[in-house]
């Protein structure tokens, strides 16, 4: 089966400054990725590039392709039906996913609707009820038949959270692309986060690239990882690979820092 994403020597240049360069990446159907690397190196605008999304003023060269589709160059209206039916992104922060204005089971039942639509299905009302409770059931949010009518202010970021992973989980995604979804949480809300994508992704054999500046959580959820340092890819290699023997400076630096880390936990414990 072909890659969902195939990106080969992407360069992205904001004017004559290069924030991209030669970036290389690809991730089939299933398999999880984790690109990691300090904050500003390309991680996100690896993503976005990825779906199409670079914001005007960017030039892309190289190759882009998204469930075979080339993605540079691409009018919008090609690419907006592969955003949510190939792809779906959940972003560090979950307030920027939800409508403010409209409560959280609503913004679920949109996107929802859309996809039974294109199945050829015409949900009720109740079905589309019944479906969106389910999904909130899926991401463990504590009494979701209340908590789907309440405003995204009145629920706590991780909260918040579980109900943007409910609202890409109804795109019924091939690849869930999550940006550092972890990391505006405390530390416990974050473990629990994390435990739920790797479980929802292991049961709807979703591909996940996850996106983090810090290895120990990419660790837990991924099989490969990719580095990236100032724009470019340093090092690539199954996690335990990578982790055990890190053939790069940057990353021998992330590693060592992720052992410290590790061992001030043991330390409090
Ligand atoms: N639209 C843009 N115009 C100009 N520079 C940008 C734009 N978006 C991101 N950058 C720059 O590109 C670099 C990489 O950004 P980003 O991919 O967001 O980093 P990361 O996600 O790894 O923290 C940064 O130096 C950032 O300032
Ligand atoms: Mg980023």
């Amino acid at each position: 089966m072909s890659n969902l994403v195939d990106i080969g020597n992407l360069s992205v240049q904001a004017g004559n400054r290069t924030l991209l360069d030669n970036v290389s990446l690809s991730i089939a159907p299933g398999e999880r990725v984790g690109l990691i690397g300090e904050s500003g190196s390309g991680k996100s605008l690896t993503a976005l590039a990825a779906i199409g999304l670079l914001a005007p003023g960017l030039t892309a060269s190289g190759s882009v392709q998204l469930a075979g589709q080339q993605v540079i160059g691409a009018q919008d209206r090609t690419l907006m039906p592969l955003r949510g039916t190939v792809t779906a992104t959940v972003f560090q922060e979950p307030l920027t996913a939800l409508d403010p204005l409209l409560p959280v089971g609503r913004q679920i039942a949109e996107p929802l609707r859309r996809r039974l639509r294109r199945d050829g299905r015409g949900p009720s009302r109740a079905e589309l009820d019944a479906k969106v409770q389910t999904l909130l059931t899926q991401v463990a949010l504590p009494d979701p038949a209340t908590r789907s009518r309440r405003y995204p202010h009145e629920l706590s970021g991780g909260q918040r959270q579980r109900v943007a992973i409910a609202m890409a989980l109804a795109c019924r995604p091939q690849l869930l692309i999550a940006d550092e979804p972890t990391t505006a949480l405390d530390v416990t809300t974050q473990a629990e986060i994390l435990r739920l994508l790797a479980k929802l992704v292991a049961d709807n054999g979703m591909a996940l690239l996850f996106i983090s500046h810090d290895l120990p959580v990419v660790a837990r959820v991924v099989d490969r990882v990719v580095v990236m340092q100032h724009g470019v890819v340093v090092e690539t290699g199954p996690v335990a690979e990578v982790f055990s023997a890190p053939r790069h400076d940057y990353t021998r630096s992330l590693v060592a820092a992720a052992r410290s880390f590790d061992r001030a936990l043991e330390g409090v414990a």
